[in-house]
């Protein structure tokens, strides 16, 4: 094969053995010679023509290799390729007949007349199909994990995997023209926490000491501030040790910034500028502010802090409905301080018993006592509470037709999470869940703490660096677990894309807010946290920031719904990573230089 001339160097992807991408190829190329290089999708023998179906990272073109331009040997090297084989052709630019055309590839109104082929890379049988038939289901998620080099050559993989990085890149540019740095910051470090378990590091060469791998560069970007780089980002990789889910892997990346002498309207702005180049740069045009909320009415309205807003299906308080009803149960729980909430779900009057009693497992699940179940159709109520409505409570419900009302008597904490598992699997049941639909949401004034309903222990809600709100404290210094936070989350469609605050610069309010949540030693403090208080008492900036999770941005813009999809080599659920087969078990040799000593042992 000789070198290309530099006239036939057209594309930026032409190299000193190829011409052009396979898959760039259109009708304004026609009758350019071209050197391709790619892996064979398909290919079909018509005897006397062999087709094959040549693909790169642009996307598909289809090869002939017919009597009229290619010799009989070649024809019958052509027909002898196995499929994801690597070739190199040789040809020219053909426009296809109008009968030929196919208007469903983008490639699909030429094809390449080839003279040559040369099998550079062939392959074995592959383990799991590339090319698929329409309709035709992918192999198990296990299979394509196991085999991911393989699966990675999926055109929606492949397309997810360039959309990430443009992703990336817009973040640089806007961020870059906004004057923030991107810095980087340890992977060995020392524990930070963000309420993961962390994945811990042997040191060979200090017996018994471990690093952590960061759960996030938290505590340096505030450094950062301290030293006065005042503007900071990095796209930062973080592990967390903790049960994962659809959307959460143990290593994931971040998008992490900070910046100093800024409030939280600062950074939220700078989130929703941030978001909406990103989501613009995808082609979907979203508004440029987003709806706010506060965490308290998220909790009241949707009963979470992320709720999905597109669909309706709000909870509402029932409780003086119920108070006035002779009715065991709700009264026992009314006595008991709690309150009675519900939802309202039009059209589900005709759901059947068992899909009622299906509801009823979630509540519970979620820690319910009950679903209590009330429907009006044709006029008539039913339900275990009918009989004892009054008319009173029947104007104030003011049920319609064809509505089923569902309620949960109890804590707020246990109302609120079982309304919450309710409302989304009612909406998934009627089809609320638009798809093309895109709901983003800053939720703000989360609580500083959460507390332990038994023990009254006090845990960061965020983490323990957030700075509570100042009036809060003047006005309820003895009540901390009464406290707002000066944190925000933002959220698309029920999933949290981001989150950060305003951090706590003080080195006094930092250490009653350690002091807190259960660590009042000051030799402690200084143990865990010294190199941040030190930091602080050195003169730190008021300063914030926030951090969003890269894999969900790239997920939502992908309309994927797993983030396996969108990360190249990601875990399982069960924390494995199936290609590479890791964790692996090490010798006992290995071990011992760490200064492990294996089980039992
Ligand atoms: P937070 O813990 O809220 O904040 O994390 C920020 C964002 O990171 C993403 N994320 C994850 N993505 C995939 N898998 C996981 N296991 C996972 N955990 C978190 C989410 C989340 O919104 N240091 C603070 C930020 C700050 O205060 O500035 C932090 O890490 O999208």
């Amino acid at each position: 094969m000789t070198v290309p001339s530099d006239s036939e160097k057209k594309s930026p992807f032409s190299t000193s053995l190829r011409t052009h991408l396979a898959g760039s190829l259109r009708a304004s190329d026609a009758g350019a010679s071209v050197r391709l290089g790619g892996w064979v999708h398909r290919s079909r023998n018509l005897g006397g023509i062999v087709f094959i179906d040549l693909r790169d990272r642009e996307g598909i073109v289809q090869v002939s290799f017919g009597t009229a331009w290619a010799s009989a040997e070649m024809i019958a090297r052509a027909a002898a390729v196995g499929v994801e084989s690597v070739v190199m052709i040789e040809g020219a630019v053909a426009v296809r007949t109008p009968e030929q055309r196919n208007s469903e590839m983008a490639t699909g109104e030429i094809e390449i007349h080839a003279t040559s082929i040369t099998v550079v890379g062939p392959a074995v049988t592959p383990a799991i199909p590339v090319a698929r038939g329409k309709g035709e289901k992918l192999p198990s998620e296990e299979l394509r994990l196991r085999h991911r080099y393989l699966d990675l050559r999926r055109p929606e993989l492949q397309h997810s995997l360039m959309q990430r990085h443009r992703l990336m890149q817009v973040t640089r540019s806007y961020l870059s023209a906004r004057g923030f740095l991107e810095l980087e910051t340890p992977i060995l470090t020392k524990p930070t926490p963000e309420g993961a378990r962390d994945y811990l590091v042997p040191s060979r060469v200090h017996p018994g000491e471990f690093y952590a791998l960061p759960q996030s560069p938290q505590i340096y970007k505030q450094l950062f501030m301290v030293s006065g780089f005042d503007r900071y980002f990095q796209i930062a990789r973080c592990f967390r040790d903790e049960d994962l889910r659809a959307d959460r892997q143990p290593e994931f990346t971040q998008i992490d910034i900070e910046a100093s002498f800024v409030q939280s309207d600062d950074i939220l702005a700078l989130a929703e500028g941030l978001i909406g180049a990103i989501w613009r740069e995808a082609g979907h045009e979203i508004p440029e502010h987003f709806e706010r909320m506060t965490y308290q009415a998220a909790m009241e309205r949707y009963g979470c802090d992320r709720p999905d807003l597109r669909y309706a299906l709000e909870i509402a308080d029932y409780s003086t409905v119920f108070r006035g009803l002779d009715f065991g149960i709700t009264q026992s729980a009314l006595a008991a301080g709690g309150r009675v909430r519900g939802i309202l779900i039009p059209g589900a009057a005709a759901w059947s018993r068992k899909q009622v009693d299906e509801l009823e497992v979630i509540a519970k699940g979620a820690g319910a006592l009950g679903l209590l179940r009330l429907k009006k159709a044709d006029g008539k109520y039913d339900g275990p509470v009918a009989k004892f409505l009054t008319p009173e409570a029947e104007t104030t419900l003011g049920l319609e037709d064809g509505v089923l009302a569902l309620f949960v008597a109890g804590d707020d904490r246990i109302t609120s999470s079982a309304l919450d598992r309710i409302r989304q699997e009612c909406a998934a049941r009627l089809g609320l869940l638009d798809e093309r639909a895109e709901r983003f949401l800053i939720v703000t004034d989360f609580p500083m703490f959460d507390r332990d309903p038994v023990s009254g222990a006090l845990a960061p809600v965020h983490h323990p660096f957030t700075a509570p709100n100042p009036q809060d404290v003047a006005a309820l210094p003895n009540e901390p677990h009464l406290w707002r936070a000066l944190a925000y989350d933002v959220v698309l469609n029920g999933l949290e894309l981001g989150g950060g605050s305003i951090r706590t610069h003080d080195t006094a309010m930092q250490s009653k807010v350690f002091g807190l949540i259960g660590i009042g030693d000051a030799d402690e403090q200084e143990r865990r946290f010294g190199f941040l208080l030190e930091g602080l008492r050195a003169g730190a900036p008021p300063h914030g920031g926030i951090a969003f999770g890269v894999d969900r941005l790239a997920m939502l813009l992908a309309g994927a719904t797993s983030l396996r999809d969108v990360i190249a080599f990601p875990k399982t659920t069960a924390a494995r990573a199936l290609f590479e087969g890791a964790p692996t078990q090490v010798s006992p040799e290995e071990m011992s230089a760490l200064h492990i000593r294996p089980e039992g042992a």
